[in-house]
């Protein structure tokens, strides 16, 4: 046995390794698990970001991260194919179609059973091991046949398909399978949960009643008290004021911050914008545009393309309403840090999240919690965050009609009305953060306690 006694295994490091140096990594599963395993000093097993290059375990800002090498035919089949182009598009209610190959399929089950033994090695005797995400639902179910000592769980970031979506895929059974190793298995929202026990009741013949696991919602959040201390420094409020002033200080500044992903609905705000400034209810002269467009799997056709349309759509738009001194839109296709995010956040008038799917979306959360009582927020039906956030400004992002109105509804929001949702809003992300969504999985994890024989 290993002698880490919490170990969480993702696909990703929290840090990427690229061009000799660590930054880093993208998405929300990273900026939401990172600080709980700083805090209760784990272990961290996951991809470093490179397939060329093995590194050895090391420390990193409080946690023990073991890297795994991918090789490039894991790369090519179990991260790019069947994790990004089979099982994305498919959880993501089919935003693309999704491809099913028998050899992507292969390469996924002897990758996961890599994850899996390294996990095994790490862990302590009766440690606990921490799952995350659709990359490695295999994982369970594979360590549960090494190690009965362990306790188990899994945490999905991403939505849990309808039963009649999930049915297109081939290996359905042994997706199911494996998650059921786990002691308790998490999702984002309670139609996840009802999602996943249809699927088991329907193709392994298992009624909820029967399962021994804890299946339960545990909708994830942000580190509210770090976005509130990044917010509140001079150094980030200072940033946010240089920023609107580099924009020549736009009366109404619109932001979106995603990585480039088509389940993000990025083109269908771009064209609700375009058609807004077309229709003469946004003026050019006084509204700016800001996309932040985080690169993200770019190996992928599905990607590129998308790549090629935002970007042809950003150049229409400033091609009709820029000006010499003014850019309708800023369209940046880079990340920034965590302080400038924030910076960013502290700056824009609305912000625009549009998902056509999203697990939760914590953009929208870092937004409320850093405003606290001020800004509009346009919010997706579609995002997990909805269910939560019913005072932002909640749309279908396929209604381009309903989408103008509810971003002119943004720009025009009275300070007074976006004051009481902002901080109606507030109280809900500051109550729910990530600690507290980390003690609820963690407490229900905990072995039970053994059942005393009655007293006579
Ligand atoms: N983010 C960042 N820099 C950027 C853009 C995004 O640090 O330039 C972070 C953002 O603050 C958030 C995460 O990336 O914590 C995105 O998480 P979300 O749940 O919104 O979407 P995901 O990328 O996981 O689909
Ligand atoms: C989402 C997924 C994460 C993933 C992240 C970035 O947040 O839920 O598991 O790490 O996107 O995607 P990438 O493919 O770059 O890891």
């Amino acid at each position: 046995y290993g002698n880490q006694s919490l170990v969480v295994v993702a696909n990703r490091l929290p840090v990427d390794r690229c061009e000799g140096s660590w930054s880093p990594s993208p998405g929300g599963l990273v900026s939401a698990v990172a600080p709980m395993v700083k805090e209760s000093r784990g272990a961290w097993i996951g991809w470093c970001g490179t397939s060329d290059e093995e590194f050895e375990p090391f420390e990193f800002d409080g946690m023990h991260l073991v890297p795994i090498a991918l090789g490039s035919d894991e790369y090519d089949k179990y991260y790019e194919g069947f994790s990004n182009a089979t099982l994305w598009p498919l959880y993501h209610d089919l935003v693309v179609p999704p491809q099913f190959h028998r050899s992507w399929w292969k390469t996924y089950l002897s990758t996961n059973a890599r994850f899996a033994q390294a996990a095994v090695d790490a862990a302590a005797h009766e440690a606990t091991i921490w799952i995350h995400d659709f990359h490695l639902q295999l994982v369970p179910e594979m360590i549960r046949a090494q190690r009965p000592d362990v306790r188990i769980g899994f945490f999905n970031h991403i939505p849990f398909p309808s039963e009649s979506i999930f049915a297109q895929l081939p290996w359905r059974d042994s997706i199911l399978r494996g998650l059921l190793g786990a002691d308790v298995i998490g999702f984002q929202l309670d139609s996840d949960v009802e999602n996943f026990r249809s699927a088991v009741s329907r193709f392994l013949g298992i009624s909820s009643e029967e399962l021994p696991n804890t299946v339960r919602a545990y909708p994830i959040s942000i580190d509210a008290d770090a976005i509130h201390r990044v917010a509140e420094a001079e150094e980030t409020q200072h940033r946010a004021r240089q920023m609107r002033e580099e924009l020549d200080d736009p009366r109404c500044l619109i932001v979106g911050v995603d990585r480039l992903d088509y389940t993000k609905g990025i083109l269908h705000r771009l064209r609700a914008y375009h058609e807004l400034l077309e229709d003469g209810v946004l003026d050019p002269q006084e509204t700016t545009f800001v996309q932040v467009a985080v690169p993200s799997r770019e190996g992928l056709e599905s990607y590129q393309d998308l790549r090629d349309e935002v970007e042809q759509l950003v150049g229409n738009i400033n091609g009709s309403f820029g000006a010499m001194d003014r850019a309708a839109v800023h369209y940046f296709h880079h990340s920034y840090s965590f302080e400038s995010t924030v910076a960013l956040y502290l700056a824009a008038d609305v912000l625009l999240v549009t998902s056509l799917r999203d697990g939760m979306n914590l953009v929208a959360k870092e937004y409320v919690a850093a405003r606290h009582d001020s800004g509009a927020l346009v919010l997706s039906e579609f995002a997990g965050a909805a269910a939560e956030l019913d005072e932002a400004l909640l749309v279908n992002p396929h209604d381009i009609a309903g989408l103008k109105d509810a971003i002119r509804l943004g720009a025009e929001m009275p300070p007074a009305e976006a004051q009481r949702r902002m901080a109606s809003m507030a109280e809900v992300v500051d109550g729910h953060d990530i600690h507290r969504w980390a003690r609820a999985f963690l407490d229900d994890l905990r072995p039970m306690p053994p059942t005393r024989a009655p007293t006579t």
